[in-house]
């Protein structure tokens, strides 16, 4: 495996750090505070072709592979993982889906609407009931003929209120269990669909995650994904790739603490001498860089099985679970070498480490990643 960047991915890469120094820092900290949506930040990101990365541009997407999208993740990160999750969504979990598994009508209809920024996505799955035990699916959507009839609530849903579709999952028929599921492509605005009051949260706080109310929504039929009964796989498969774009984001944060730590441990001077001279402090930003090193191969790795054809459910799962990990104690010691300022807003490292935490959550909870790996490496 060879990770030299082609000048292509290195040029994508360069525009996504230019972007993030350029239009996500000088507003970062005010959308933290105010949980502030990114909209002309997410405008930008769709002209950049940030939004629709992988997709192929008969679709509008930019046509890349894995890594490049990764590298996009990891840059706009290290500034705004509020940001970097709509990207994260949109790529991953939504325009992905649309295009391996959806009809040819359902991509022309949304999927180059997606990939430019015109409209961003939302992926459904969670509920009240149904978190890390996914297969427990009580939004039900019945068959009636030629539609589906959509009722229940889902939870936190990323691009909550800032989407225009949503990819519901819901339970057409119980006594099927998981392969009773399906995939439904639900737009705002359909009537009886309620978007609920927004979370007030510790970490991405510019993104919006809402619940979701379906009372009695009529979908058409037209409008499943893949087969009868194939939404509970249309989920995994979709989350097994958005599992790298969320260890991306992961190693983003981490990438970001430790580039702030490492510039204010030579700035800072503490009994007579930079503070990087104290072996304490250097130990730290050794082992910070080693951990983030690590945790980067493991994601490269996974994006290169992604785009080499080869099985990256472990090797995604492995990468999210490692990478969190990083991100949470790398964030940690960023805000311990800040001392007093790395407890205020203005040196950033506080909201990394806040911001950090979710990654440890979502996309199904490191715990989750265990059971993902455990099966896996005893399956085989
Ligand atoms: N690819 C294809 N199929 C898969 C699969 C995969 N990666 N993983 C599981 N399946 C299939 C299984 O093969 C099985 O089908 P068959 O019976 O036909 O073989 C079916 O799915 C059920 O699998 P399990 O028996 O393993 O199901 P389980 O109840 O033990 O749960 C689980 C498995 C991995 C724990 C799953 O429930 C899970 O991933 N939970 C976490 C949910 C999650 O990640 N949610 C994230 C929500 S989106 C989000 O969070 C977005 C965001 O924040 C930005
Ligand atoms: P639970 O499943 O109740 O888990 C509670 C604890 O028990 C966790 O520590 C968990 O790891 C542990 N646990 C549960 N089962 C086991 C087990 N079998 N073995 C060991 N430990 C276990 N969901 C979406 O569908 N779409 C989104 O866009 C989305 N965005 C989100 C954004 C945010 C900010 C947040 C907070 C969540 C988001 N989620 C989204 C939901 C997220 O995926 C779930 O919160 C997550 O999967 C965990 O589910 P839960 O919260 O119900 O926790």
């Amino acid at each position: 495996m060879d990770f030299t960047l082609t000048e292509e991915q290195r040029l994508i890469q360069e525009a996504a750090r230019d972007f993030a120094q350029n239009d996500l820092l000088p507003g970062v900290i005010e959308r933290d505070e105010a949980q502030k949506f990114p909209t002309e930040e997410v405008r930008k990101m769709g002209e950049l072709g940030f939004l629709g990365m992988m997709v192929d541009p008969k679709y509008g997407g930019s046509g890349l592979d894995t890594l490049s999208y990764v590298l996009v993740m990891e840059e706009l990160s290290k500034v705004d993982a509020s940001s970097s999750v709509i990207v994260s969504v949109n790529n991953s979990l939504v325009c992905w889906g649309l295009e391996t598994f959806g009809t040819e009508a359902q991509k022309e209809k949304y999927l180059t609407r997606l990939t430019t920024g015109e409209i961003i996505g939302a992926f459904c799955l969670s509920e009240p009931e149904a978190g890390s035990d996914a297969t427990s699916q009580k939004t039900t959507a019945l068959d009636k003929g030629d539609h589906y009839i959509l009722n229940g609530t889902k939870n936190w849903i990323t691009n909550g209120s800032s989407a225009e579709i949503y990819l519901v999952i819901a339970q057409t028929d119980k006594d099927k269990k998981h392969k009773g599921i399906n995939a439904l492509i639900v737009e705002k605005g359909a009537d009886g669909f309620e978007i609920g009051p927004k979370e007030n949260k510790l970490g991405i706080r510019g993104s919006d995650t809402h619940s979701l109310i379906f009372n009695d929504v009529k979908v058409p039929k037209e409008n499943r994904i893949g087969e009868d009964g194939f939404g509970f796989k249309f989920a995994m498969k979709t989350l097994a790739g958005g599992r790298i774009g969320i260890a991306a984001q992961a190693l983003g944060i981490a990438a970001g603490a430790y580039e702030l730590a490492l510039k204010y441990s030579k700035e800072r001077k503490a009994f007579g001498t930079e503070i990087s001279n104290h072996q304490a402090i250097a130990f730290k930003l050794a082992d910070m860089h080693t951990q983030i090193e690590a945790a980067r191969n493991l994601v490269y790795k996974a994006a290169y099985d992604k785009d080499n054809n080869q099985d990256y459910d472990l090797s995604g799962a492995m990468a999210k679970l490692y990478a969190s990990q990083v991100a949470m104690d790398t964030t940690v010691e960023a805000v311990q070498i800040h001392g007093g300022n790395g407890f205020v807003k203005e040196y950033h490292v506080e909201r990394l480490m806040r911001d950090a935490k979710i990654t440890q959550i979502y996309e199904g909870t490191s715990e989750i990643q265990k059971i993902v790996i455990s099966r896996s490496i005893l399956r085989d």
